[in-house]
């Protein structure tokens, strides 16, 4: 391989251990299927082996094998949400064997030297905050758009296995996102409707389906209004229903400051208008059922940050839900939370600080009917939980969006009256 540095020679000829030599055989292959130029050293990796739901016995085998062969990982590197609150799995009933996996998968990732942040929003989680312009292999879909879009910094959305490769060896394909003419907009999104904080969910859901690989341009947006939890709930939603990665959104963003500088200074030849209608249609198709009962409601798919969570306090402060309620959120974020007294506030209120647990966890194993109805503040919940709260159980879910204020009156009622 004429492109391979002669250290990179080095790992696949074996020189650096068996880890290595694995890892930069699957990174040649990749660099073959992505027809990239070469690989480019990185500064830091985010692994999601961690998702034990997932990434099943073969991840397992995979980390700890690693582990057996003395891989350490080459950069600083942080890890994905868990499939399960490691402190209080057992009260949230998940079955002893699935746990033991999920433990014996935190070993192997700590055992490599990756940073415990178990959250997909690590760069606010006690983790890696990459600088702008950086070369990194994040996976992930709500990071991946939120550190290319917000921060800057070049990354693909980089799969399971790929990752571990990439954190063993520090390398990564130079393809897609990490190159400047890859980065540039293809299509410029405009937004004519006023969106609350909810929306920018529903912003995501609809913009993802519309954009697929593309990279939008955004206007539209107020920027005295918007806050980093809104695009990251927005990120999250169109890299799960699309292939959203990157974003520019001038004045807000990290990487244009003009429309023409997001396009290149190029002819814009695809544009798009975000409307009132395209905003309460797409709200409409993200409910599996118009209104119901629940049996389930996860508030903070990605993870609640401090901000987050106080703000969560704020509204339940005095209410008291009566269904099972999940908040999602890190470990740093929890102990601070426990500090400031916000955590108490919310679990007065019922609601179960859940650490370090993704909302795709396994919860059809944790003792729901089997056809239970689950609301959510998240459109990639929203998206996903048909599917995957399906996939280790056979049964039906349905799923309801609503915004926090809404998904905290219907945890209170035990349902939600629906808006239309
Ligand atoms: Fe995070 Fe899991 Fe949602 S990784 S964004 S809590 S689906």
């Amino acid at each position: 391989m004429a492109y391979l540095t002669k250290e990179e020679e080095e790992m696949l000829a074996g020189k650096h251990g068996e880890a290595k030599r694995l890892s930069m055989e699957l990174l040649v292959k990749a660099v073959d299927a992505y027809k990239a130029e070469r690989l480019i050293p990185i500064a830091s990796c985010h692994l999601v082996l961690s998702f034990q739901k997932t990434s099943m016995k073969a991840g397992l085998e995979i980390a700890e094998r690693f582990v057996e062969l003395g891989a350490k990982c080459a950069v600083p590197t942080s890890i994905d949400t868990s499939s399960m609150d490691f402190e209080r799995w057992e009260e949230f009933r998940f079955p002893k064997d699935f746990a033991e996996d999920q433990f014996r998968m935190k070993k192997a990732l700590e055992g490599l030297g990756a940073i415990p942040t178990w959250s997909c929003v690590p760069y606010q989680g006690g983790g890696i905050v990459p600088r702008f312009g950086e070369h990194i292999a994040w996976t992930e879909s709500s990071t991946a758009p939120y550190v290319n879009s917000l921060i800057g910094a070049r990354t693909n959305r980089v799969g399971a296995y790929e990752d571990l490769a990439s954190a063993v060896t520090g390398r990564t394909p130079y393809y897609g996102l990490q190159l400047d003419e890859e980065r540039l907009g293809k299509i410029l999104i405009e937004v004519t409707t006023d969106l609350t904080h909810g929306d920018y969910n529903v912003f995501g859901t609809w913009l993802g389906t519309l954009v697929e690989t593309k990279v939008p341009v955004i206007t539209g947006i107020p920027v005295e209004e918007v806050t980093s939890l809104d695009l990251r709930y927005m990120g999250a939603s169109g890299a799960a229903t699309g292939s959203l990665a990157l974003y520019h959104m001038p004045g807000i963003t990290a990487e244009a400051r003009t429309v023409e500088e997001a396009f290149g200074g190029r002819k814009i030849t695809e544009r798009v208008e975000f409307g009132p209608d395209e905003l309460r249609k797409t709200k409409e198709g993200m409910n599996s059922i118009p209104s119901g009962n629940i049996d389930l409601c996860v508030i903070g798919c990605p993870h609640l940050t401090i901000e987050a969570l106080v703000d969560l306090a704020n509204k339940v402060k005095g209410k008291k839900v009566k269904v099972e309620t999940y908040a999602l959120t890190n470990k740093v974020a929890k102990d601070m939370a426990i500090e400031m007294g916000v955590a108490q506030v919310i679990e007065d209120a019922g609601i179960k600080l859940n650490t370090g647990c993704c909302a795709w966890s396994p919860v059809e194993l944790c003792g729901f009917p089997e056809h239970f109805t689950v609301m959510t503040n998240s459109g990639k919940q929203a998206w996903y939980t048909p599917s995957l709260l399906t996939l280790l159980r056979p049964g039906k879910v349905d799923v309801m969006y609503g915004d926090v204020d809404e998904c905290i009156e219907a945890a209170c009622a035990g349902k939600f009256e629906g808006r239309y």
